[in-house]
């Protein structure tokens, strides 16, 4: 009697959300395999994500990339980074890969590339959705190690609620992945306001600008040696819920990271007059006693760390705020998953 073996699935979806770091990361010690000087505190954003359908075929001439309804051309960075990502893919899974090449079809539910961290919720997704179209078996930490191959971010946007990415200090990057701190129900009174002040695609990609920075910030050696005791805060202050002392801690954090920005050479200036605005009227509505924290990543964008209680009189306030072009409540949200919706 002949079986008849079901063909292998090899297309596959998952969705991932981004995140937005509280303590940050800056600058690799290996630029290659993503390795980060120092590690990182972040939420993972509940409602900004990333759905991408991969399929593996023989019958592909080359790997596909649509982005957002566009297909993305070889000589374009997107597609470079990705190929970058398949190439350290078909170099771990030799025989898994061999002879396909891949369709990927991508969407974001924000703007791509402006600073919302498109990149960690879209190779998060990337690589959940290639583990389950080629059955590679990968359990959340070995994602976390791939995802971080496309970009440093990403392998926090695997896990969901509070995650804490340790830079590792092996070589070979084994030892560099995410962990959850606490899930995204264990914390329902933490807030974040995403407000987006420009759409616009940045013009300093993180991992340039980071690298620059390396280079020739003077200030770069100061901020690594501040970095250890700004993530024991935040982790104590995850731990006990005191959101004064996560909102502070991670406030100071960021306006460090933009310090070393600024006196990069060339300078990174990624803040807008929006973005400006947005600062001052978040400090007076603290002295006023309305309690609440910013953090501002590679954009012009601010999140606003706030209470649940909190969170209708400040939309208000941003309401009349009218160069603020999107506001968007978000939460602590899950980790990346399988979906059962192909986009093509
Ligand atoms: O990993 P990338 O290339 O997305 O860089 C992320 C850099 C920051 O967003 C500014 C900080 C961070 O830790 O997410």
């Amino acid at each position: 009697m002949h079986h008849i073996s079901k063909p292998k699935k090899k297309k596959a979806s998952a969705i991932a959300n981004s995140n937005i770091a509280l303590i940050k990361y800056w600058g690799k010690r290996d630029d290659e395999l993503h390795l980060p000087y120092n590690n990182s505190i972040s939420v993972t954003l509940s409602g900004l994500f990333t759905h991408t359908t991969v399929d593996f075929n023989k019958e592909y001439s080359q790997d596909v990339l649509i982005l957002n309804g566009k297909r993305i051309k070889p000589d374009n960075d997107k597609y470079k980074y990705i190929a970058k990502f398949l190439n350290s893919l078909r170099k771990s899974f030799p025989q898994k890969l061999s002879g396909l090449k891949i369709k990927i079809v991508s969407k974001n539910n924000f703007p791509t590339g402006a600073g919302l961290a498109s990149s960690a919720s879209g190779f998060a997704a990337l690589t959940a959705a290639c583990n389950e179209a080629l059955g590679l078996g990968l359990d959340k930490r070995q994602l976390s190690i791939l995802a971080r191959r496309g970009s440093g971010s990403a392998a926090r946007s695997i896990f969901g609620g509070f995650v804490e990415w340790h830079k590792g200090s092996n070589q070979d990057g084994s030892d560099s992945y995410a962990s959850q701190i606490a899930d995204k129900n264990y914390w329902p009174e933490f807030k974040i306001i995403i407000c987006t002040t420009n759409t616009k695609e940045k013009e300093i990609k993180s991992r340039a600008g980071m690298r620059t920075t390396i280079k020739t910030c003077p200030f770069y050696s100061g901020w690594l040696k501040t970095i250890k005791h700004d993530i024991e805060i935040a982790r104590q202050a995850i731990t006990e819920k005191d959101f004064s002392s996560l909102g502070q801690i991670a406030e100071t954090n960021c306006l460090k990271l933009h310090a070393l920005m600024i006196t990069t050479y060339p300078p990174i200036i990624y803040w807008n007059e929006s973005t400006i605005s947005l600062i001052r009227s978040i400090l007076n509505w603290r002295k006023e006693g309305l309690e609440c924290y910013f953090t501002i990543d590679a954009g012009p964008q601010v999140k606003i760390l706030c209470r649940n209680s909190d969170t209708a009189t400040i939309i208000k306030k941003l309401k009349d705020m009218t160069f603020i072009k999107n506001i968007k409540l978000s939460q602590p949200g899950s980790g990346v998953k399988i979906s059962n919706f192909h986009l093509f």
